[in-house]
């Protein structure tokens, strides 16, 4: 099966999702991010699949987050649709997929990048790796469940520092908050993240989905989600939101 952005292997009941856009570092525009969705519910229907792992290309990318330059001009209205969709197709899909994602972190996972990271159900990062939601840096807030989903993993002291500051936690760091589960060289992540689907693999894939539909009642769907993209939307109409972007694509810093 292929999928565009997207290479796929299979071997022996893993799945290995890697995300191809390395001009832009991974980051996930509209096409990817459906691309991604459709290999989530073919993958949900493979029974031979049992795990799934999902990395990005090159060495210094897992996804740099959602793609800045494409919603740029966007207003409210779209601002808001943009996360709803993303929530929907993407990251609502993948943290309840019927299988265990393993986020194997091979590079910088910011904004989207990290969410989506969190959105699976674990996550083992190189030591290289760079983590962080920098989305105020751009006027905006987290807008692909980031909010809830770090705040969740780390606790609301240090997700608060995270997101406030902009800035990135080395994987080192990343573990000891508890956000990522593993920290590996870069050159044995996918073997460390095999490691990991192998130990699943010993367990019933039936009990597996159950786990993460348990796990998920607690965790996924509360008000704060949608929250979130109403929130997110309504910045796309500040002049911070202008002011961020623009400092992005012009590659210098805001003045906020
Ligand atoms: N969107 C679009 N393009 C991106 C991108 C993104 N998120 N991140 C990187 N790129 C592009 C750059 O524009 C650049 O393209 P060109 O070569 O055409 O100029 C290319 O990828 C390489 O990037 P850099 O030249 O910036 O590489 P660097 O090594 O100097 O810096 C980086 C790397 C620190 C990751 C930097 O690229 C960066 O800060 N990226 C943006 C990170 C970010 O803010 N992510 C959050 C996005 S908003 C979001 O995700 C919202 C949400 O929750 C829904």
């Amino acid at each position: 099966m292929e999928f565009p952005h997207l290479h796929l292997s299979i071997d022996q009941r893993v799945a290995t999702l890697t995300i191809e856009r390395p001009e832009a570092l991974n980051a996930l525009n509209k096409a990817v991010i459906q691309s991604l969705h459709q290999a989530v519910e073919w993958l949900d229907t493979q029974s031979e699949v049992r795990v799934v792992i999902l990395t990005g290309s090159g060495a210094k990318s897992f996804v740099a987050g959602a793609d800045i330059a494409e919603f740029a001009s966007f207003g409210p209205k779209e601002g808001e649709a943009l996360s709803e969709t993303g929530h929907r197709l993407l990251f609502d899909r993948v943290a309840a997929a019927q299988k265990p994602y393993i986020a194997a972190i091979n590079g910088y996972a910011l904004g989207g990048g990290l969410e989506l990271a969190m959105a699976c159900h674990v996550r083992i990062s190189s030591s290289s790796a760079r983590l962080g939601l920098p989305e105020t840096s751009l006027g905006l807030i987290p807008g692909y469940g980031g909010t809830q989903r770090l705040v969740q993993l780390v606790g609301k002291g240090r997700a608060m520092e995270m997101m406030l500051s902009a800035s990135m936690l080395d994987a080192e760091t990343a573990e000891r908050y508890g956000l990522v589960n593993q920290v590996v060289e870069g050159e044995h992540l996918l073997e460390a993240a095999q490691g990991m689907a192998a130990k699943f693999l010993k367990n019933s894939g039936q009990a597996h989905s159950a786990v993460i539909q348990a796990v998920n009642a607690a965790t996924e769907g509360g008000p704060g989600f949608a929250e979130e993209q109403r929130i997110f939307g309504a910045c796309f109409g500040t002049t911070d939101f202008a002011e961020g972007t623009t400092a992005f694509l012009e590659k210098r810093k805001p003045s906020f």
